[in-house]
């Protein structure tokens, strides 16, 4: 009985310990970024839009990799831009769009994009 409390212990440790490296959760809100938005932004997006890029205009627009550490104000302010521009079908780039077909989010991914930025952004400002 002791050996299965023990592993017990330890299973939830680990559990904790891994809950608290995830990098997809936001310091500040606590809001999570789930695993389909993240892969969209990562095939469609993270390109231009992170601290690696090359593309000085995208990266000083939004950073993606920093979704996690934004202060409130600016998170809720990015993700209703996200929102915008994809709904106005402005993002990705026309070029990007035309070079890379097969990165272009479908119109079921875009709508994911839409809602979850959305919704989290009305959530964030108390709408
Ligand atoms: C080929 C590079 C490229 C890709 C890929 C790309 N973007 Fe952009 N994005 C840009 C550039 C460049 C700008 C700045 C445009 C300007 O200022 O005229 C921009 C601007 C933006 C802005 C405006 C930010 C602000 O604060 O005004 C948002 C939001 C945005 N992009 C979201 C996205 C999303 C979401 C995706 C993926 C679905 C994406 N972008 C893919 C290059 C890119």
């Amino acid at each position: 009985m002791s050996k299965f409390i023990s592993l017990l212990f330890v299973l939830t440790t680990a559990t904790v310990l891994l809950t608290s490296f995830k990098t997809n959760i936001n310091q500040n809100t606590g809001i999570e970024i789930p695993q389909n938005i993240d892969a969209i932004f990562a095939k469609s997006c993270t390109g231009c839009h992170s601290v690696d890029s090359k593309n000085y205009k995208a990266k000083m627009k939004l950073k993606l990799d920093e979704l996690g550490s934004m202060k409130t104000s600016k998170l809720v302010s990015k993700l209703s831009k996200i929102a915008k521009e994809i709904e106005k079908g402005d993002m990705p780039t026309k070029k990007f769009r035309a070079n890379y077909p097969e990165k272009v989010p479908t119109d079921e991914e875009n709508k994911m994009l839409i809602d979850w930025a959305r919704s989290t952004a009305s959530q964030l400002a108390g709408e």
